[in-house]
């Protein structure tokens, strides 16, 4: 299964998200081998899920507490998102990293906490522009896996990774498909040997209808977390189209 994932960030806000899947899901969906997941603002989870409902669309959340409940305020958990049959939850996103300081040993409990409440996380790792110029770029990623992923319990859910490096991120620039290439093998690799896992792995970062038949491509890429092409139906769609025609 290839995954076509779109992280709106906080973009679109209730009227924007539905004319986007009003337009969407009157495309031509019908391929079973990828699944397209949409992950809205909390605030358009309710509408979008609405809209969903009759697609094979699915629905996806950019974050959750790690609580199940309690006094955290503005916080949101995961039943909540259950209440609207959002399936998925990004986690570790490099923008949740760096702006509100969530650090690896929160994303376990996050992910505790959703695996063990039936829903499944897309996990977000990355190298900053400086890590990788310092060479760290693989024990920055494995110290990333190591924390995140100590005695996780997957049971009955999937999990996915997303490979983003910072520095690709809202910049127009995606890494070369070496890069890519090098970095998802390693990944592959260590999650096997170091967690017996074998599980899909995105690409995420200046991901466009340009580039995104080259990235596919590449042995190991199993889709896309796509943020700024994501905002556009119809560059979203064309992402899409390029999934299936490889
Ligand atoms: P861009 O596609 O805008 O680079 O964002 C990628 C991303 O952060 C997806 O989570």
């Amino acid at each position: 299964m290839r995954y076509c994932i779109a992280n709106w960030k906080m973009n679109l806000n209730i009227s924007e998200s539905i004319d986007f899947i009003r337009s969407l899901s009157k495309k031509n969906l019908q391929n079973n081998k990828t699944t397209i997941i949409l992950s809205p603002s909390f605030t358009s989870l309710s509408d979008v899920s609405k809209g969903l409902k009759k697609t094979k669309i699915q629905l996806g959340a950019q974050n959750v507490n790690s609580n199940t409940h309690g006094s955290y305020t503005g916080e949101i958990s995961v039943s909540m998102l259950k209440e609207f049959e959002c399936g998925w939850v990004i986690l570790g996103h490099s923008e949740r990293r760096q702006y509100f300081n969530e650090e690896d040993v929160i994303l376990n409990d996050k992910l505790n906490t959703v695996l063990a409440n039936g829903l499944n996380p897309i996990l977000c790792i990355g190298e900053s522009f400086d890590q990788r110029k310092n060479n760290e770029t693989f024990s920055v990623l494995k110290h990333q896996l190591d924390i995140a992923l100590n005695n996780i319990e997957i049971g009955n859910n999937k999990i996915l990774l997303a490979y983003e490096p910072v520095w690709a991120i809202g910049t127009g620039l995606a890494a070369t498909t070496d890069i890519i290439s090098e970095v998802i093998n390693y990944l592959k690799e260590y999650l096997m040997q170091n967690f017996s896992l074998n599980i899909p792995i995105l690409y995420g970062g200046s991901v466009s209808k340009e580039n995104s038949s080259a990235i596919i491509d590449i042995k190991g890429v199993d889709g896309f977390l796509i943020g700024t092409s994501s905002l556009d139906v119809n560059e979203f769609y064309d992402i899409y189209l390029n999934m299936i025609k490889r």
